[in-house]
């Protein structure tokens, strides 16, 4: 049991900002920007946001507050067989944290190895190899056999201290995340006015790259494309489904309000996407490469923007420090998201077993750390980008359905509405929009999206971007079918170990029903005020 606390509102509303604004914000938005029309995404994404995103996000943070647990406890109190939907997102959270850090310690290599650019001036090609060639070192395929296998030492060191800061931040639950948000919401900000302010002066292009990036191509919004990768985007963006909102949910105390919070937390994290639209669109284009702009993620981050670097000036130092900043700020993005989705884990076990929080935490980094070898091998990209794939055209995906369908039409979201409108007064989300959106509007478009990305990739000969059908199944099928089956595996390890049914039989003895944790809530805030619980929790710990 946890009886942690945010400090204040405003280290809520930080931590779920930090979450929410991660490398996506910053090398996958501005891509889909590019190759949608410009503007006409911008669009399509805001309506994204207000037919899902935002509803889905204050039924996460409600259902959390309310139940006082992370996904599994909190969705039980929806039903008692939503729990089983709670662990496969915890499961879905478990391996996109295993890559997710993986990717933060590229980013951290990068800062470091970033002086390399001081030597390639000019030199496109050299920058453009460097992460490939030099850092990841990679194969490009999947088998482990030959260079396949090989770990490169400063990806291990950078791994160790990728997942050493996950665990540093999540010590001690929201005491020890309060402190950290602080810093990584607002470090990252500045960080992109500095290279913002680089990408305007003295560029000749400013006022193409302003014009691409803003002017809506309307011709774009006929395609289907436009819209599956905005509604994907704000889903994904928004951390939603990751069992991650439900735990930074349960320790608002009872008079948050999160109506209003989560307007504030959506448009945050696109106002972030967009300042990197600005950041990315201007440099790219101020080195006249343009037409790299449509290139997915990874490559913006590590091929395309290298690419850039070396071109800025023909003082390398000075490319050298612009390097540094630009992987800086992809850490301090990646940091507040790899935790928080570390967090979503380590609750749900402690939740479950009544393990202390602490305990869980240093438990499961050090399982998901091992785990995570893998993706820093010569053959790790390759698998990074399958497991990376399924977990989130997928997994993500029918872990939203069913959490729709269990709170809207197998439970009742007036329940969870009002739990969401508990303490406003001014502004009060409406019925319409958010009853609108849970019951109907979300489980149709993602019903919509996972029977397009199953054609999809059934109609693609070779099946994912050709890598061997055995990498697939494993990758792939399998492992989304073991997330799927968490719940059920979960229970059924609860049932026959004895061990475990004693320790999950106790924590259950204390769980309360949806209604009755109602009284509960109200009565605990009066008695216990903020700054001591956080107190005891951390003594406790
Ligand atoms: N919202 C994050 C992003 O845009 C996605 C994410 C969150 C990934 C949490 C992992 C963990 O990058």
């Amino acid at each position: 049991m946890s009886d942690q606390r945010w400090s204040n509102r405003f280290t809520f509303i930080l931590a779920a900002i930090g979450s929410a604004v991660g490398l996506g914000n910053c090398w996958r938005f501005p891509g889909l920007v590019a190759k949608h029309g410009g503007g006409a995404f911008l669009l399509v994404y805001m309506l994204a946001m207000l037919v899902m995103g935002i509803p889905l996000l204050a039924m996460e943070i409600a259902i959390g507050r309310r139940m006082r647990g992370g996904a599994p406890k909190a969705l039980k109190g929806i039903h008692k067989h939503g729990e089983k939907v709670g662990w496969s997102a915890v499961a879905n959270g478990f391996i996109i944290c295993c890559y997710y850090t993986v990717i933060f310690a590229w980013v951290i290599a990068m800062v470091f190895s970033s002086f390399n650019f001081a030597g390639m001036t000019g030199n496109t090609d050299a920058a453009g190899e460097f992460f490939i060639k030099d850092v990841a070192q990679t194969t490009g395929g999947v088998s482990f056999f030959g260079e396949g296998g090989d770990i490169p030492v400063l990806m291990l060191i950078a791994l160790v201290v990728a997942w050493a800061l996950v665990y540093y931040c999540i010590r001690d639950g929201a005491a020890s995340v309060g402190k950290v948000v602080k810093y990584t919401v607002f470090i990252p900000v500045v960080l992109l006015a500095v290279l913002m302010i680089k990408g305007f002066i003295g560029n000749p292009n400013l006022g193409a790259a302003m014009h691409d990036l803003f002017v809506p191509d309307m011709s774009a919004l006929g395609t289907p494309d436009i819209w599956i990768d905005a509604f994907g985007q704000v889903f994904y963006s928004l951390s939603v489904m990751m069992a991650i909102m439900m735990v930074y949910g349960s320790y608002l105390p009872k008079d948050s309000n999160i109506a209003v919070d989560t307007l504030i937390i959506a448009f945050g994290d696109l106002f972030i996407s967009i300042l990197s639209s600005i950041v990315l669109f201007s440099t790219i284009y101020s080195t006249g490469m343009a037409s790299e702009m449509t290139t997915t993620g990874i490559a913006t981050a590590f091929i395309v923007y290298p690419q850039a670097i070396v071109q800025f000036t023909s003082i390398g130092w000075v490319n050298a420090i612009f390097g540094v900043i630009f992987y800086l700020t992809l850490s301090t993005l990646a940091i507040d998201s790899a935790f928080s989705i570390a967090e979503g884990v380590s609750r749900a076990l402690s939740d479950k077993f009544g393990i202390p929080q602490k305990k869980a935490t240093i438990s499961i980094v050090l399982v998901m750390a091992a785990i995570s070898v893998v993706f820093i091998t010569g053959a790790g990209i390759g698998w990074l980008d399958i497991v990376d794939n399924w977990a989130n055209t997928f997994n993500l995906i029918l872990i939203g359905i069913a959490e729709c369908i269990f709170v809207g039409w197998v439970f009742k979201p007036k329940k969870v509405l009002d739990e969401v409108n508990k303490n406003t007064k001014k502004y009060k989300m409406p019925r319409w929009w958010f009853e609108t959106s849970v019951k109907i509007l979300s489980p149709l478009v993602l019903t919509f999206f996972f029977g397009w990305n199953l054609i999809a990739l059934f109609k693609t000969p070779g099946g994912y971007e050709n890598y061997p059908i055995w990498a697939q199944i494993i990758g792939g099928w399998l492992i989304s079918a073991l997330v799927l089956a968490t719940g059920f595996i979960v229970a059924f390890l609860c049932k026959k170990n004895k061990k475990l049914k004693a320790m999950s039989e106790k924590a259950e003895a204390n769980e309360k029903t949806w209604d009755e944790m109602e009284a509960i809530n109200d009565a605990e805030g009066e008695e216990t005020p903020v700054e001591s619980v956080i107190e005891a929790a951390a003594q406790e710990n």
